[in-house]
């Protein structure tokens, strides 16, 4: 008997766990807007013409005197603009800041039917998510909010880390998970000044090669935490995402952090500055080459098994899955 794909799940782009109808979106860039500013609420309708999602920045990065002004600023900014298909998420304070309470009074009190996504900073395990999942639960009541607020947790703390299997499973709210390098390096003791990003001293010194100079080679410094992310995102049927690149006067090595985290599985990361919005946009997309051979596999084996060579290479069921992510994906952008 012949089996058809039917059990295949492309988990890594986001495809709903078993138990809930959560919407497939490109999410590509998650673009952080400081809501206090003025200025930069002005351009907030244009921005969000551009981004897949846009995200009003409560936390880290926000003064503390200037709290409630970033609160009331993305109320404004979230009443005022048609987003269209864009996403709408905020930054919440952490829960044991004394501002997170009416972070999430305010906001979906006002504007909790156009609110997608909260995304909650320094998540240690699934208590904080279960917390946040019952007041939304809360509020959404109180407020008569129509659809469930999702929550997308910050993993940036070293106890993060440990839980994040449980995290990303803690809710049917989870939309998805963010690496947070700055916090998270802090929590490490690594000792780091960047958000982000390598390290000129993290590298591996190649053996002696007769007289030649020895070459030396710089490491990911986040490989191991965005793997494990993405393997607990991906058991749990949501996405994971690399976080902020605070250099931005490096884009080369802003492209090459964010195809890392694209060739792990993340689908996408955070941009902080206009010049970032186009650099997600590209490493998110899959590689049109790409999308033209992995059309070709699934041409050559229309049920996904057995096995074929195609341009010299051996294709097969497990393949046929892997290019069944990358078309899905190249539709999803196309749309
Ligand atoms: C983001 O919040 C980070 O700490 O990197
Ligand atoms: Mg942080």
């Amino acid at each position: 008997m012949k089996l058809p794909n039917q059990f295949y799940r492309p988990l890594a782009i986001g495809a709903p766990a078993p138990y809930r109808e959560l919407p497939v979106k490109v999410e590509r860039m998650i673009h952080f807007v400081p809501p206090h500013v003025e200025k930069m609420r002005a351009k907030v309708p244009d921005i969000a013409k551009q981004v897949d999602v846009v995200l009003g920045n409560l936390e880290d990065a926000i003064p503390a005197d200037a709290k409630e002004a970033a609160r009331a600023g993305f109320i404004e900014m979230a009443k005022s603009t048609d987003f269209g298909s864009t996403g709408l998420w905020t930054r919440m304070n952490a829960l044991n800041s004394p501002w997170a309470l009416d972070d999430m009074i305010d906001i979906v009190g006002a504007v909790g039917n156009k609110l997608d996504v909260v995304m909650l900073p320094k998540v240690e395990g699934p208590w904080d998510i279960a917390y946040l999942d019952q007041l939304l639960a809360q509020l959404e009541a109180r407020n008569g909010v129509t659809k469930p607020i999702l929550i997308h947790a910050i993993l940036e703390t070293a106890e993060g880390v440990k839980n994040v299997d449980a995290i990303a499973a803690a809710s049917p709210r989870m939309h998805g998970i963010s690496l947070g390098p700055a916090d998270l390096a802090a929590s490490r003791a690594m000792k780091t000044t960047r958000v982000g990003g390598g390290h000129p001293e993290y590298k591996v010194i190649a053996d002696p090669q007769g007289d030649a100079p020895r070459a030396t080679f710089q490491q990911d410094l986040w490989h191991y935490t965005i793997a494990k992310m993405v393997d607990a995102c991906a058991s749990a049927g949501i996405k994971a995402f690399y976080g902020p690149f605070g250099d931005f006067s490096d884009g080369p090595a802003c492209e090459a952090q964010f195809r890392n985290a694209f060739l792990l599985g993340c689908a996408g990361a955070w941009s902080l500055h206009p010049t970032q919005i186009d650099i997600a946009k590209r490493v998110f997309s899959p590689d049109p080459d790409e999308v033209a051979f992995a059309k070709k596999v699934l041409e050559a084996m229309p049920d996904g098994t057995g096995a074929v060579m195609i341009d010299g290479k051996m294709q097969d069921d497990a393949t046929w899955k892997q290019c069944k992510v990358v078309v899905d994906l190249a539709k999803q952008v196309a749309a």
